[in-house]
């Protein structure tokens, strides 16, 4: 399989020094940028301009993770501001096709996120218009949760999917992933792994996403 590809989340990092927190995850792929509304999920967190000020910075591309109501009207500009990646849920989307279209259209991989308890069972037959789908490992909502060894199941049904239809699709999990449950999720099939708590309550950020990195690729 790829090399694991790492994307911490800034949740819960310092947002006042976003300089310095950006540059010591410097090693990392992405920068996972949670987007929630107070509605989709019951936490409020930023919207555009944070996004903007991370792209602004060049330090690490943009994965936005959008955990918001309504993704068809508000999800493009994401996109148009120049994530690399953006992912919208797939229990807020009136219209997911059109959407993941519109997202590649302009410039962005395009992705599919699953609370824990969505199957992937609807969504097997539209794999191929997302390069991502993101399974959810904890309650979408607040980062420091514990994993939720439930969605390993789905993760191989995910990877089973993909496979079958000869699809390149990226899975991501984003929730509780430490270096006490990368190693199962990456054996599940995941590969492209979202930390929040366990890179920036770590003494050395740099460090756990080089320790993360090499435990995800074996
Ligand atoms: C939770 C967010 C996650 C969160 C992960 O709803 O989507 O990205 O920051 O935090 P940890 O890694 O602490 O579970
Ligand atoms: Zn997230």
């Amino acid at each position: 399989s790829k090399p694991a590809v790492i994307s911490p989340s800034i949740l819960n990092c310092d947002i006042a020094d976003l300089t310095g927190e950006l540059t010591k995850i410097r090693n990392a792929d992405y920068a996972h940028v949670d987007i929630m509304d107070n509605h989709f999920v019951p936490n409020l967190t930023w919207g555009l301009p944070v996004v903007e000020a991370v792209i602004a910075k060049n330090i690490l591309p943009v994965d936005a993770h959008l955990m918001i109501a309504d993704p068809d009207r508000w999800a493009p500009a994401y996109a148009e501001a120049g994530s690399a990646s953006v992912t919208f849920h797939a229990e807020a989307a009136h219209a997911p096709i059109r959407l993941a279209r519109e997202l590649r259209r302009l410039g962005a991989k395009a992705g599919l996120g699953l609370k824990p308890t969505t199957d992937i069972h609807d969504y097997v037959d539209l794999l191929h218009e997302f390069d991502m789908i993101l399974v959810m490992t904890v309650e979408p909502g607040f980062g420091g949760q514990a994993f939720l060894e439930s969605q390993i199941a789905k993760i191989r049904r995910v990877r089973e999917a993909a496979n079958t239809r000869q699809i390149d699709l990226a899975i991501q999990v984003d929730g509780g992933i430490s270096r006490a449950t990368i190693e199962r999720a990456a054996e599940a099939g995941a590969d492209v792994f979202v930390a929040g708590s366990a890179v920036f309550r770590a003494a050395d950020a740099y460090e756990e996403v080089e320790v993360l990195r090499s435990m995800a690729n074996g």
